[in-house]
């Protein structure tokens, strides 16, 4: 037997989108503007900051792995019980639960071509089969995601809207695919963009189905400006979560993350600035993009894809913003290699990276 097994050794490490201390230390710059992660731009909650700093001088103890503060506040957030609310190191630390808690070993996983790479990480380090499905025009094909259900099926992850695509599938589409999904296959319902699609007509925030074989995850780590604390939350039926709280880690999310956390989901001042800027800064990006004649994908989260005519085109942009010290996501890894993924910043990074964009496109255009 080898010391790794054949499936871990096959895979490749998960690339995020480049760090800035990297990028000043590969490349000299001093300064960096970073649209490679989808973060909130304008930082954490000043709230969740203060609140940060209170909790330091407690943190040669252990957090509560209860985390009863956070998950009472998230429960009656939602109006459910505290036995269908799950915490974890970011919604990804929850999946990762859900897989080691769900997986036998002839289970099988579907999951969506192109669609968000930390998830497909976990179904190939799981060592189950996986079923990958083809998006339809960047969208997911819920229809074909259905045919793929057979006797072996446990597990379907759906992220909605999508990263690196920003599309969603709607309400009907959604009612639709569950009448095909038998109980016994766990749905994986990602919504780490739910704040920036929640006021679509039909977007359907799976919280408002309460369907027993559905997770529900979102996260502190988009709109709420948290992703380096690393807080994630889940809903799901009792059952789920009781088992689910047997293979967690006891004492994820740290206890500055859980305080943090705490803060943050009352500075409703900060979402609605964030969610505001963000609508805002969009439908600006989009303008301009349309009067360059851009390709891009119809977004309802806080990134903008593009889509270039073939893969020199992508790699060209890429380098070049990066060499004007701008950061964005060539989307090869997700298997798009012709497009490439933007976050929106504030309105002065958007001025900036605007700025850039005009001028590597029409260079871009020159050469490529
Ligand atoms: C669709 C999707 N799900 C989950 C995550 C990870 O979120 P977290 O930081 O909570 O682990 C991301 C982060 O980019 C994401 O885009």
């Amino acid at each position: 037997m080898p010391l790794v097994p054949e499936y871990i050794q096959k895979l490749s490490p998960y690339k995020p989108g480049m760090h800035i201390e990297t990028a000043k230390r590969k490349y000299g710059f001093k300064k960096v503007i970073k649209l490679a992660s989808n973060e909130n731009p304008l930082g954490p909650s000043p709230k969740a900051i203060q609140k940060i700093e209170k909790s330091l001088n407690l943190n040669h103890r252990y957090p509560d792995s209860y985390a009863y503060s956070l998950r009472k506040k998230l429960s009656d957030k939602f109006n459910v019980s505290i036995d269908n609310v799950i915490l974890g190191s970011g919604s990804e630390g929850i999946m990762s639960t859900i897989m080691r808690t769900f997986l036998n070993k002839d289970d099988e996983i579907i999951g969506v071509e192109n669609s968000f790479i930390g998830f497909r990480v976990l179904a190939n380090s799981s060592g189950n089969k996986i079923q990958w499905v083809k998006m339809n025009n960047y969208k997911y094909d819920l229809n074909a995601i259905s045919e793929k259900i057979n006797t072996y099926t446990k597990i379907i992850y759906l992220a909605n809207p999508d990263n690196p695509t920003g599309t969603y599938f709607t309400k009907s589409d959604f009612k639709k695919f569950m009448k095909f999904v038998p109980q016994r296959v766990l749905v994986i319902l990602d919504e780490a963009y739910f704040e920036y699609a929640d006021s679509l007509d039909d977007y359907p925030d799976s919280m408002k189905y309460r369907l027993d074989n559905v997770i529900t995850l979102r996260t502190f780590s988009k709109c709420y400006g948290l992703a380096g604390l690393r807080v994630g939350y889940g809903f799901a039926h009792h059952n789920l979560i009781n088992n689910l709280m047997k293979v967690k880690l006891p004492f994820e999310p740290s206890l500055p993350a859980q305080q943090a956390a705490l803060a943050a989901m009352t500075d409703y001042d900060h979402l609605n600035k964030t969610i505001s800027l963000n609508n805002i800064e969009k439908n600006n990006i989009i303008n301009e993009l349309n009067k360059l004649n851009m390709n891009f994908i119809e977004t309802s989260t806080n990134f903008i894809t593009l889509i270039f005519k073939n893969v020199n085109q992508s790699i060209y942009f890429t380098k070049n913003m990066l060499k004007e010290g701008i950061l964005v996501r060539h989307l090869s890894s997700f298997g798009l290699p012709e497009c490439v993924r933007v976050t929106i910043g504030t309105t002065k990074e958007n001025k900036i990276y605007l700025e850039v964009l005009k001028n590597v496109i029409k260079s871009l255009n020159e050469t490529v």
